[in-house]
């Protein structure tokens, strides 16, 4: 039988001790001012379903802040799909007294179309999405100030032959891979077989080039590898630009030059050929948008939805009850557990602080458990906020969007349908 000795007891006995002080400490507050200020309003305006908020005064201040950062040396244009509500649109385009948006869907280009807004694509459409916009678009096709991306020969083949069907008249802006690698004209020679097909085709109009460079924002910031990833996206945009120029040379001068992302812009000063920035997702800043180079804007959209139930405490299902125990008695921020309206969207709850989801109890689109030390003093009816990881396609999941300013709900802003 094996002699336990006093040493030995002694040692498990401090290393228990040990574990038990390693215990997560309670953390979570009540809401704090804003969130209050938030809740109120909310109740106020009689909205006791999950929803979709924007504060204007911090998107304001956002997209003021975006163009002093841009300082005039480049065109901002507004990425409508980060911002999929047309009143949304509007407010941003009136602010920023910019007519150029980015457009990455069919359903997206034609409501804005009667805008006759400066349109770049943002990704290549199949060139049977090109023709259904031309038969469904109201007014005159040689209106629509749409610039079609193409991104290989083949497509560019694609677009001729629809110009020559529908005798239209097309733009086409080229895509071309800066580094990351999502498609896009990768060589030279690629270049070259579309310049010449182009030059073929009186209806086919080349309106600019688009890189985009997301990869850059990604790579650490280390050893000099993340310039070392924007100088050679902006050296391949510039060779491209170059190739151009030497064929169709006076069309540069008036060429939609576009790069950038929310992500990236901070890194553009407008010396290089690229003449414009594509900014969306910033403006309201999601969670994944918080970075180093974007730490100047604030979180400007959330999800507020109410509380539906605050049990006594976190309790697992029947028959698996004591994992629930063990978790409490481990973790006192998994002590209490409060069921919301909703839940399992793509976001982080942030209001009241120290709430999270339960890896135990699993998430739930219905009445999702979130748990917390209690701190928080939550009671039925009260909202909860979360912070939308990002504002693409997840604005279009509410219904209304609350608009939240001075103080108030002050009005409702429909979001464009949840299409593809
Ligand atoms: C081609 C292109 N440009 C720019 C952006 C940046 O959009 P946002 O500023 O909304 O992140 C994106 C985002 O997906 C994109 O695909």
């Amino acid at each position: 039988m094996a002699h336990i000795t006093r040493r030995a007891l002694l040692g498990s006995a401090g290393l228990g001790l040990l574990a038990w002080g390693a215990r997560p400490g309670p953390t979570g507050a009540p809401h704090d001012t804003y969130f209050s200020n938030l809740s109120q309003a909310l109740k106020r305006a009689g909205i006791g379903t999950p929803t979709l908020v924007i504060d204007r005064q911090r998107l304001h201040a956002n997209v003021n802040q975006i163009l002093r950062n841009i300082g005039g040396r480049m065109q901002l244009r507004v990425v409508a799909k980060s911002l999929p509500s047309m009143a949304l649109i509007h407010d941003v385009l009136s602010l920023t007294k910019t007519d150029r948006l980015m457009v990455f869907s069919l359903p997206q280009l034609l409501q804005l179309a009667p805008d006759r807004a400066n349109t770049l694509l943002g990704k290549p459409m199949p060139v049977t999405a090109a023709a259904q916009f031309y038969r469904q678009v109201p007014g005159n096709p040689a209106d629509q100030k749409v610039q079609w991306l193409v991104d290989t020969p083949q497509r560019l083949v694609q677009y001729r032959d629809l110009a020559r069907q529908q005798q239209l008249s097309l733009a086409v802006n080229f895509e071309i891979d800066v580094g990351l690698h999502r498609g896009g004209i990768d060589s030279a020679q690629s270049l070259q077989d579309m310049l010449a097909i182009l030059q073929s085709e009186p209806r086919l109009r080349w309106s600019g080039l688009m890189g985009y460079d997301a990869h850059v924002a990604k790579i650490p910031d280390v050893a000099g590898l993340r310039q070392k990833a924007m100088d050679h996206a902006r050296q391949t945009y510039a060779a491209y630009a170059q190739q151009v120029q030497a064929a169709l040379g006076n069309a540069v001068g008036t060429a939609t030059f576009n790069a950038g992302g929310s992500p990236t812009y901070r890194l553009y000063d407008g010396s290089g050929v690229e003449n414009e920035l594509s900014v969306g997702s910033a403006m309201v800043k999601g969670l994944d948008f918080d970075t180093p180079l974007l730490a100047d804007l604030q979180a400007a959209t959330f999800i507020a939805t109410p509380v539906l139930k605050v049990p006594r405490q976190f309790r697992m299902p029947y028959g698996v009850e004591v994992l629930g125990d063990a978790a409490r008695i481990w973790d006192r921020n998994q002590e209490q557990a409060y069921f919301i309206y909703g839940g399992n969207w793509l976001a982080e709850p942030v209001s009241p602080a120290g709430l999270a989801g339960s890896g135990l109890y699993g998430t739930s689109s219905n009445q999702q458990v979130l748990v917390g030390s209690g701190l928080q003093q939550l009671q039925v009816d009260d909202m909860v906020f979360f912070r939308p990881r990002q504002s693409e396609a997840v604005l279009q999941q509410f219904g209304d969007i609350a608009v939240y300013e001075d103080g108030k709900i002050s009005q409702f802003w429909k979001p464009m349908a949840a299409t593809a």
